[in-house]
């Protein structure tokens, strides 16, 4: 189903070209001339093995149009290389030079309204313009031809956080664009406009010249979902052609080094979907920066989740993250004692094989001199740079056990994600607006710790047929094709979890007819053995009003509830609505939770949401058989020792691929010390740990490693 390209990673200059890479990226040009002598000793110092370099150079590169200086770059880039520092070189494209708009100012992105965007930022152009694209694969071609050879380069870091800033583009070029992606796609206007029911408020398209872009129509802006959702498809393939683009420049002319550019995969947002781009590079790399409160290393371990999925299960890069506080928030929390180190290995424990930053040195002006950084403001003598160099530490010590390439073990149950789903629950027409793809993926995935499990987050569009349950949380749209093989998964023996709001509409964001949940012309519904006319919607807004509703096994939802009117006379009702509540809302033993063989295998219905505690109430009242459910053989043939009993420990396995040998992670999740004895192997690392005669305490944030021999 996936077509990844070959999975290269980039050596280090390390003699063996090994081991655990360590950095982050680098703004020599940000500086005078004397900081590199000091940025080298003390990357010495911490340990730092590779940086990015070049990621906002290209004013410093080319800095009138046509004119190239690398002599600057190959200065830095060669002492660097001499003290043992790789370097994953940029394409340098991701922030334009001011000279470059003055003479095209066409290049730069228009929003919703029509307003040309202003330069001066990052990815300030519009990835359909011509003219942008052949100055960005110029300076790509004349990167390549000068870096090719040089030892140094290990890798290609193309653009940066593709998307992050020119994400929606409403220019004339996007439009002409967009016409075209839509006949590429649809071939016949007639397909478009039944695809976007356009028979809908007179829109009917009688060409693809008639096709619109999705611009502000006025105060009554309601967006046509269908054509709404092809944007967001169009507008992630033209930024990944844009990012082909220049990777194919330099690798016609440099095609020995690996590429790739640095994700956003992080709970709060779902800017492109990676899915696709993971195809394309040669290794996948991610920005992760935490989330503040009591959710941070939950949602970190789901964020990674996904991006072992990602990457195969193979290795996988953080390109960037915080020793502490980001400075583009409205509030900005530090890091507490331990979590730089335990953030950092944390992304280890979840299959990283690179440990990276935003930034080496901390800027003193610009934008982001309140960002944290390796090296602060306070200079070398802080916390912060002491806390980088023992992490410098670990990480080596982690190389020499021979870390590196092994694969993070999979979970038994993948919870799937997927990118159009998210964007859909995006639209504004939707039953509530609260309703959120990824969020609910998140709770899942924490309702799964909080019972003493773990899953895996997989994408829709991947094969998740290796696993025995599978859970759809919110996967709101449904092909015809998904649900076929959600059903055939069942039938083949696995269990199906289908969340509240999953399989609503189709891939054109057409509804599902005869009762919900309508995707696969009812194939879901029949599946499930429910059927259900009404949604039940709640919130604080409805004054007055009940908003919340218990179930009969003591669970409790808060904003939508499936009015299930009827079940097949094989399903089992798990739990229906009880109570006052219910009964104000006429769903007193309306059915809230089911289950029914399917084929070898189970469905299982939830028709309400459930927040993480109670998702893993039910998960536990589901019985014992998840213990079962969630342990998966090995290839190897070994049965893992998943779940970890003990739900305040993240528990992971790292093996190597003869799987001679293994590497247990333990996260302490709770701020509590907490207790774990008997563990495989020797510890390697037992950061924040107490040692006892039966195992070990791990306090808060602590984490420990064991090696064992298998
Ligand atoms: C208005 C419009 C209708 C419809 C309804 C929906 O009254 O005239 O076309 O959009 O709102 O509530
Ligand atoms: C992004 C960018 C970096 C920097 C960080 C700050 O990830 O790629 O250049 O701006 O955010 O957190």
């Amino acid at each position: 189903m996936t077509t990844h390209r070959a999975f290269r990673w980039p050596s280090l200059l390390t003699e063996s070209g090994r081991g655990i890479a360590f950095g982050g990226d680098y703004n020599p040009d940000q500086w005078p001339e004397e900081t590199l002598d000091e940025d080298i000793r003390l990357m010495g110092e911490a340990g730092v093995n590779v940086v990015s370099l070049a990621i906002f150079s290209w004013d410093k590169i080319e800095p009138v149009e046509g004119a190239f200086t690398f002599e600057w770059l190959d200065h830095v880039i060669d002492r660097l290389g001499r003290a043992g520092i790789a370097v994953d070189l940029a394409s340098a494209t991701a922030a334009a030079p001011l000279w470059l708009y003055e003479s095209h100012p066409e290049v730069l992105p228009v929003d919703r309204y029509g307003h040309t965007v202003n330069a001066g930022s990052r990815q300030s152009w519009q990835p359909t313009s011509p003219v942008f694209k052949e100055y960005a694969l110029r300076l790509c071609r004349r990167l390549a031809e000068h870096y090719k050879d040089n030892p140094y380069v290990t890798a290609w870091h193309m653009g940066n956080e593709y998307g992050w800033n020119n994400r929606y583009d409403y220019s004339d070029n996007a439009l002409a664009a967009f016409r075209t992606w839509c006949e590429a796609k649809y071939g016949t206007i007639d397909a478009l406009n039944e695809a976007w029911g356009t028979a809908f408020w007179s829109q009917h398209v009688n060409s693809f010249d008639e096709v619109l872009l999705p611009r502000h129509m006025g105060g009554d802006a309601m967006v046509n979902p269908s054509q709404q959702l092809d944007y967001e498809r169009f507008g992630n393939d033209m930024l990944l052609d844009f990012y082909k683009a220049e990777r194919d420049a330099i690798e016609q002319i440099c095609p020995d080094k690996p590429f790739t550019t640095n994700f956003m995969v992080s709970t709060d947002q779902c800017v492109m979907n990676y899915a696709k781009w993971a195809d394309e590079v040669d290794f996948v790399s991610n920005d992760h920066y935490f989330h503040e409160g009591e959710s941070h290393l939950d949602e970190l371990a789901c964020s990674d989740a996904l991006m072992d999925s990602l990457a195969l299960g193979k290795p996988w890069y953080v390109m960037e993250h915080s020793t502490s506080a980001v400075q583009w928030k409205p509030l900005n929390t530090r890091k507490r004692a331990g979590e730089l180190m335990r953030d950092s290995l944390a992304h280890v424990a979840m299959g990283a094989d690179a440990i990276c930053f935003f930034q080496w040195r901390q800027s003193k002006s610009g934008a982001e001199a309140f960002h944290s950084a390796m090296l602060p403001h306070a200079g070398a003598d802080s916390k912060v740079f002491r806390g980088v160099c023992e992490l410098g530490k670990a990480l080596k010590t982690l190389s020499d056990a021979g870390l590196q390439g092994t694969e993070l073990e999979r979970a038994g149950t993948a919870i799937l994600f997927s990118a159009e789903s998210e964007w859909a629950t995006r639209s504004e027409t939707l039953p509530s607006m609260k309703l959120n793809h990824w969020h609910d993926v998140r709770d899942w995935y924490r309702g799964f710790l909080d019972a003493g499990l773990r899953a895996d987050v997989v994408p829709l569009a991947y094969d998740w047929t290796g696993y025995k349950t599978i859970v759809l949380p919110t996967v709101l749209s449904l092909s015809d094709e998904d649900v076929l093989r959600i059903a055939d998964f069942a039938k083949a023996g696995g269990t199906v979890i289908v969340g509240y709001a999953a399989g609503l509409i189709d891939e054109h964001f057409h509804i599902g007819l005869g009762g919900y949940p309508g995707a696969g012309n009812g194939l879901l519904r029949d599946m499930l053995g429910i059927r259900s006319e009404e949604f039940n919607i709640l919130g604080e807004e409805a004054e007055g009003e009940p908003s919340e509703i218990s179930l009969s096994n003591g669970l409790t939802t808060r904003l939508w509830q499936n009015d299930v009117t009827s079940v097949a006379a094989d399903t089992t009702v798990l739990a229906s609505y009880a109570g006052e509540s219910a009964a104000d809302w006429e769903l007193e033993r309306t059915p809230a939770i089911t289950s029914r063989p399917y084929g070898n295998g189970t469905a299982i219905y939830v028709g309400c949401d459930l927040n993480r505690h109670d998702i893993a109430q039910l998960l536990k009242a589901l019985g014992s058989r998840w213990q079962e459910l969630s342990a998966q053989p090995t290839e190897s043939g070994q049965t893992p020792t998943y779940p970890t009993t003990d739900p305040r420990i993240l528990h992971t396995i790292r093996r190597s691929a003869d799987g001679s040998t293994r590497f247990d992670f333990y996260l302490n999740r709770s701020n509590q010390p907490v207790a774990v004895n008997g563990i495989e192997g020797e510890p390697i690392i037992a950061y924040r740990c107490e040692a006892d005669t039966t195992g070990y305490t791990l306090n808060r944030n602590a984490i420990l490693i064991a090696k064992a021999s298998c």
